[in-house]
């Protein structure tokens, strides 16, 4: 194998050099988990077929036969050729971890499909399992119809993150349908085969299942095989994949061999578009790419078709987009509208922002306007999480897509909107609560906390607090023994700080504030009443903003999570692709780092907000 592969990689350097082909810029190693499962064979051609578009790259495959131990050998072997990047698809996300995170100290790492622990690679691109398996789940309880429906689900192995994350989607639907009863079987390997083996095994049983769910289409196809002859024939059944080709849920949807399956992308193509960003070094690559997955029957399959051959249309003339914005609250505001505002001209955009003041009517009132001003795309980043639905609705009637930005929504109804832009606030939480575990000892007393939040229930609120939390959840030596909103401004942090001193003699030993205009104006007041900001309190808090930064450097505030305003262009880039008919992932997540006393200093010539 390795005398192959170095035959390989001097293969490829022998074609850099030929007359006929343009030099080779980059090789690029895959580390596949294996090469016998449909879905990675898929994997393997969308990733030819997009890097032929690219004579620059060369692609080193090595198939780690499903075994970590081999893929994490296979992984060494591609640095040992220097190859560029690499782009790996997890046997087993944990087993992998490690060696991820070290290969990412010295090139990009791609990850695809199964998301390895923390956040040590360049980015990850993959489906949305638990929302497979929820759209697995509504199909479901359409076909019930309020009856009592009994479903038989085909899942994969414990070890497949996969499987669990598609049945927590499916029981999550399931939970509010209590007339669907389901009955679990674990096909280990997850084969036609063995799928049609065990289905064929219980047959007796069958007789009061309504649906067969296989949790993916090549089990689905064995249900349908175990079935097809005899009383259970026409029970219905659905999979999960949706690929073209042979014996793919598509083929097998025209035949009526299937019902409906849910498409889980592969991320092939995106992950060869986002190494050459990667390796040309263009700015604002994200960190998370979601991908959509879409229900197919036969009453789709033709229209869903014709949109996967469909070219992207070139855009004529400016797109005419309306945002409705929070407001200024705040200097990672005040750099956003910045950052959105010059990707808009660089991508032809002609932007109406709205500015709310962090009032939601006024947001409100925005979109009804744009949707009057028959924009061609609304963008809202909403103040707060909830109530949103009747407006999304009119805006849906009028035919305008909207798109979220920065701030999430939540909604029953996943149709309202096109995709959401922005960062993990769940992990800005915990990242903010692993500082405190490793830097704030619990010698003489447990910790007591107070949590500086933002404004009420907005996402980054409900989710920082949410993440905070689980951490802090993990060690009974830390709490939290207040949790007051300033609004994410300078003069609510300082109100807050001022308020406790009002009530109380000073018994704080960290403040987690959800910004760093909360944290400054924290770290006013305590100066105000003799506390060393830093010193007898450590601060941590959310953005990384250059007073922020600065005041880590001046002692004042301990640690920074990141949370990156400059969405302009992820945005921009979005609003343009759906214009010209390219689908948009479900969502986008944004790289963020952690500033600390020890990358501080290095930081700061840097930042520009
Ligand atoms: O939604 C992002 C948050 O809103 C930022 O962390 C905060 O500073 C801003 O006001």
């Amino acid at each position: 194998m390795l005398a192959a592969l170095v035959f390989l990689a001097a293969l490829l350097v022998g074609c850099a050099a030929s007359d006929t082909l343009p030099p080779v810029t980059y090789v690029i190693g895959i580390s596949q988990a294996n090469m016998r499962e449909p879905w990675r064979l898929v994997l393997t051609r969308e990733l030819q077929e997009e890097a032929a578009k690219h004579p620059e790259i060369r692609l080193v495959f090595v198939d780690a036969t499903q075994d970590s131990d081999k893929q994490i050998k296979d992984i060494e072997r591609l640095l040992g050729y220097g190859i560029d990047l690499l782009i790996v698809s997890p046997c087993d996300a944990k087993q992998l971890t490690p060696i991820i995170s070290e290969v990412y100290q010295d090139i990009p790492v791609i990850v695809l499909d199964r998301v390895v622990e923390g956040y040590d690679y360049t980015l990850f691109i993959g489906p949305d399992n638990e929302s497979i398996g929820k759209q697995a789940g509504e199909a479901i309880v359409n076909m019930a119809g309020g009856q009592a429906f009994s479903v038989l689900e085909l899942r994969g192995g414990a070890n497949s993150q996969a499987s669990v994350s598609r049945s927590r989607g499916l029981e999550g639907v399931f939970a509010r349908h209590p007339h669907i009863r389901t009955q679990v079987v674990v096909v280990e390997n997850e084969t036609r085969d063995a799928a049609e083996d065990i289905v064929a095994s219980l047959d007796g049983q069958l007789a009061d299942v309504d649906v067969i769910f296989a949790h993916n289409d090549y089990m689905a196809l064995g249900a349908h095989r175990a079935i097809r002859n005899g009383p259970n024939a026409a029970k219905k059944i659905i999979g999960v994949d949706g690929f073209a080709g042979q014996d793919g849920g598509l083929e097998l949807i025209r035949k009526g061999v299937i019902d409906e399956t849910i498409t889980s992308p592969t991320g092939g193509r995106e992950a060869i578009q986002f190494s050459l960003d990667i390796l040309k070094r263009v700015s604002g690559v994200p960190k998370q790419v979601i991908l959509r997955s879409h229900n197919i029957t036969e009453a789709n399959i033709e229209s869903y078709e014709r949109s996967l051959d469909k070219a992207p249309r070139a855009l004529t003339g400016p797109v005419r987009v309306g945002y409705a914005q929070v407001g200024t609250e705040s200097g990672w505001r005040i750099a956003n509208n910045s950052s959105i505002r010059e990707a808009a001209i660089d991508f032809n955009v002609e932007l109406t922002m709205i500015d709310a003041n962090q009032v939601q009517g006024k947001q409100i009132e925005a979109v009804r306007t744009f949707i009057e001003q028959e924009m061609d795309v609304i963008v809202i980043s909403p103040v707060i999480d909830s109530g949103w639905e009747p407006v999304l609705r009119e805006a849906k009637r009028a035919g305008i897509p909207v798109l979220l930005s920065d701030r999430n929504i939540s909604t029953g109804d996943d149709d309202l909107f096109l995709t959401y832009i922005g960062a993990d606030f769940i992990e800005e939480g915990r990242r903010a609560m692993r500082w405190v575990e490793a830097n704030v000892s619990p010698d003489k007393h447990p910790v007591r906390i107070l949590e500086l939040m933002g404004t009420i229930g907005a996402t980054p609120t409900i989710e920082r607090k949410a993440g905070f939390e689980a951490v802090l959840a993990e060690n009974g030596s830390y709490s939290i023994v207040e949790s007051i909103s300033g609004d994410y401004t300078i003069e609510g942090g300082r109100r807050v700080v001022e308020n406790y001193l009002r009530w109380n003699a000073w018994d704080i030993d960290v403040i987690f504030a959800h910004n760093d205009d909360m944290a400054l104006g924290a770290i006013q007041a305590l100066e105000s009443a003799g506390i060393r900001p830093g010193e007898d309190v450590k601060i941590v808090s959310v953005d990384g903003t250059k007073r922020a930064i600065k005041a880590i450097i001046d002692g004042k505030l301990n640690c920074v999570v990141e949370c990156n305003p400059f969405l302009g262009p992820q945005l921009m880039k979005a609003v343009t692709d759906l214009m010209s008919g390219k689908e948009l992932p479900l969502r986008i997540i944004t790289d963020e780092k952690v500033f600390t006393r020890e990358n501080a200093e290095e930081e700061l010539p840097g930042r520009s907000y």
